[in-house]
């Protein structure tokens, strides 16, 4: 299993989730998909996939994802020695204890979708420039708190990091919290290793906050540990019954980015969401959410304050 490294509190399985397992997406017959494919994969077994990684990460797959799923999971099922979808989802359910565990977060890691980039939906960092200067006026030296909940291989975090060291200086008491579902991308973020050419950075930035490899690390930049200190990385799913209390997020938040995962959800999943982070928001916080997401009918919990950003009711 991928692991987040040292300062993670809690691992995918004490996460259990709390969607109704009632709402389910539709079924699909129960006929195989392609006959001339390596594994046998049918309807039913999609189904079964959709089911699982609803209930596990309330994650929505529609109908049409089933070469999606089939590609994902194959190295799976190679890895593990199936010969067939329904053999290893069958396994994966009976397996029990640490390798069970392991297997699961397998599972969820080769299902999440994680295309990031620094500095990605720009608008939100020009807003957060005056967002965290006003928020670190109102709290007086005492830390500002930002939760990236689907912080991915890093780039947003690090954006959100690198925004806060040139609006409020070095020495800025900033703590981001960075999380994601996905252990696989989120040892990425915290090694902190990237192509040079990454999209999304200027020069400036690039030299300011990164060090260039040299030598067979050439062609790649890692984040400098002045910026890297400001973000802690842990695994944190968003279906949790644990946002409060031990193992959950710890003070309440100033201004949290959840962007581009709730497309990932339904309606009701979604509410249920927005509930919890209304709870880890300090009155008047701030949420940064996807180009393409819109929570205006969650209007008892959120009102919308600017493109794309939320304000706790
Ligand atoms: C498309 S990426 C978005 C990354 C970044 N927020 C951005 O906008 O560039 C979606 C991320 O959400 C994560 N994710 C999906 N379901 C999740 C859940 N239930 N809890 C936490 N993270 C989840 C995925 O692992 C993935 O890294």
């Amino acid at each position: 299993m991928h692991t987040a490294g040292a300062g993670q509190t809690a691992g995918m399985t004490d996460m259990l989730p709390t969607i109704n397992p009632a709402a389910r997406p539709a079924r699909a017959q129960a006929t195989p998909l392609a006959a001339d494919q390596e594994f046998s994969f049918s309807a039913a077994d999609f189904d079964r996939v959709r089911e699982l990684i609803y209930q596990r990460a309330g994650i929505s797959l529609h109908a049409g994802k089933q070469a999606m799923v089939y590609s994902r999971l194959s190295r799976r099922l190679r890895e593990t020695s199936h010969l067939s979808f329904a053999d290893y989802l069958q396994w994966l359910q009976a397996n029990t204890g640490a390798s069970g565990d392991a297997e699961w977060q397998e599972f969820v890691n080769c299902l999440t979708t994680n295309l990031t980039s620094f500095f990605r939906e720009e608008h939100h960092f020009h807003a957060l420039v005056d967002d965290l200067k006003a928020a670190a006026g109102r709290n007086a030296g005492k830390p500002l708190r930002i939760w990236c909940s689907a912080a991915s291989t890093g780039e947003e975090p690090y954006s959100i990091a690198i925004t806060a060291v040139e609006a409020l200086g070095t020495s800025a008491q900033t703590r981001i919290v960075a999380s994601d579902i996905d252990t696989k991308v989120l040892a990425t973020a915290q090694r902190g290793v990237y192509d040079a050419h990454a999209r999304g950075l200027s020069p400036e930035r690039l030299q300011r906050h990164f060090l260039r490899g040299k030598g067979s690390n050439a062609g790649f930049m890692r984040v400098k540990p002045d910026l890297a200190r400001h973000v802690e990385f842990r695994p944190f799913n968003l279906m949790s019954r644990q946002w409060a209390g031990s193992g959950g997020l710890g003070e309440p938040f100033d201004i949290i980015f959840c962007r581009n995962v709730m497309i990932y959800f339904d309606a009701s999943t979604q509410r249920q969401v927005l509930q919890q982070m209304h709870a880890v928001l300090r009155p008047g916080g701030l949420l940064y959410v996807g180009h393409s997401e819109n929570f205006t009918e969650a209007r008892d919990l959120f009102h919308l304050r600017g493109k794309t950003i939320y304000q706790r009711v």
